[in-house]
């Protein structure tokens, strides 16, 4: 197993403090996993910088590897990638084992669909009970032989006979994993593959592609390829996720006094919603130094503590966020007044239920946060300096919720357990280093 295999941790967290200085978060997942795949498959040699030392996109280098590329590293987050050529993968040797990463799975079942061998795709216990249908029955209407297992890993995914036929495919949930799916596939496929996302999502994938010589169309809604197509190798430089620094942005603005400078950090606005919800609700959030790097836009991005109200967040910017409400709802327990989320039901199928997780971590907080069936209701307590009570919390083994609860302590009364956080490392292992170097008391300690 390549998923995280640590002793269980916990995160013990002093309460009160502020955040300042500079720190630079680690690389973006999604860019990274997307850059191994890319990378693996384009002819020549790809070099990433910036490369997320974490273990999702780790599992997705030991993917490719197993499937025959030669890539070597991350050292200090650069990677060598040696591409086979669009046809230059060969079967894995054993089952491919994506550990806790939704990402890896599903991009990868859309690439091995096309491939002249089979292949079994298995991950850790969260990950094996994620609904896989979302890829697989658009991937059979393109000719895909695929079998799950009531719909979730393993996977089991067999040669098409025939080789894929381009579809045209308009999606039911906006969803970037099934887009990219779709997208891989479409390489494979006879003719021009056309996905059509119901609101925006992540665009990395069609950005990346085009960085690698592909020719593929953005249309609104639809993006479209030509199958039979070559990527040409290219260097790429990864920028600080904003779904790890959305944590600093909640945690500086929650707590008075702070000012702190998150550097070069993602901005792709596909990806900035969580900006735009905390501007919403009053954050002091500014970007600095704007600038393009390999084709993703990139900022430094400046947060002082500030006085925050609840608002109703626009269903359209969900997907936009998607990765950083369990930071958001710490934000909204926060604010003056009532936040409302809706049309995020999402939520209920990421690494956790991270709906359920959140409303029964802040309600063991002392929070007032009702779960609703597609996202939460919360009456922010925006007026008492500490809206928190100490607790020990359970994050479900998801590292989204692990660190969004330990941000809470920043306005706690007490200290705050968050139990079962070795996951925290699929996404962000320099967490604890980070964040205590910004000033969250924060510290590992082998769970009891
Ligand atoms: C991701 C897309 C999102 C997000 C996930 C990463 C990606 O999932 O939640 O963490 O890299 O494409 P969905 O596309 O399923 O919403």
């Amino acid at each position: 197993m390549n998923a995280p295999t640590h002793p269980p941790r916990s995160f013990r967290v002093e309460p009160g403090g502020r955040l300042s200085g500079r720190l630079r978060v680690p690389g973006d997942k999604s860019i990274s996993h997307r850059s191994v795949i890319l990378g693996a498959l384009a002819d020549g040699v790809t070099r990433v910088t910036g490369f997320l030392e974490g273990a999702d996109a780790l599992s997705t280098r030991d993917a490719l590897r197993a499937l025959g590329a030669h890539i070597e590293g991350p050292d200090h987050g650069v990677l060598r990638i040696q591409g086979v050529g669009v046809d230059g993968l060969r079967a894995a040797p054993g089952a491919i084992d994506c550990g806790n990463a939704g990402t890896a799975m599903r991009l990868l079942i859309g690439l091995l669909s096309g491939q002249p061998f089979a292949s079994v795709l298995v991950g850790d216990e969260s990950l094996t009970r994620r609904p896989m249908r979302r890829v697989v029955d658009p991937l059979a209407l393109m000719g895909a032989r695929i079998e799950t297992r009531d719909g979730c890993p393993p996977v089991h995914v067999f040669a098409a006979p025939g080789g894929l036929r381009a579809i045209r495919y308009e999606m039911a949930i906006a969803s970037a994993q099934v887009k990219s799916a779709l997208l891989l596939a479409g390489l494979y496929a006879a003719g021009t593959t056309e996905v059509r996302e119901p609101a925006p999502t992540r665009d990395h994938t069609e950005r990346m592609l085009g960085g690698f010589g592909v020719r593929i169309a953005r249309d609104g809604p639809w993006a479209r390829l030509d199958g039979g197509q070559r990527l040409r190798a290219t260097d790429i430089d990864v920028p600080g996720d904003i779904s790890s620094a959305a944590f600093f942005l909640v945690g500086a603005s929650i707590a008075e006094g702070s000012d702190l400078t998150l550097e070069h950090v993602g901005v792709n606005p596909t990806r900035t919603g969580v900006l735009d919800i905390l501007r919403a609700m009053g954050a002091d959030i500014t970007l600095e130094r704007e600038r393009e790097v390999g084709g993703e836009p990139v900022a430094d991005l400046r947060v002082r503590g500030a006085r925050l109200r609840g608002i109703e967040v626009p269903p359209e910017w969900v997907p936009l966020a998607i990765d950083e409400f369990p930071a958001i709802f710490v934000a909204a327990a926060c604010a003056h007044g009532r936040t409302v989320v809706t049309g995020a039901e999402e939520l209920r199928v990421k690494e956790s239920d991270r709906i359920a997780a959140m409303a029964e971590g802040l309600c063991a907080l002392g929070a007032d946060a009702r779960a609703t069936a597609d996202g939460m209701v919360i009456e922010g307590r925006g007026d008492e300096h500490t809206p928190f009570r100490g607790a020990r919390l359970a994050s479900r083994g998801d590292h989204r919720i692990a660190m969004a609860l330990s941000l809470a302590a920043l306005r706690c009364t007490g200290e705050i357990t968050v139990d079962d956080t070795a996951n925290v490392a699929t996404s962000f292992p320099d967490f604890v280093a980070l964040a205590r170097r910004s000033g969250l008391g924060v510290s590992e300690i082998g769970s009891a």
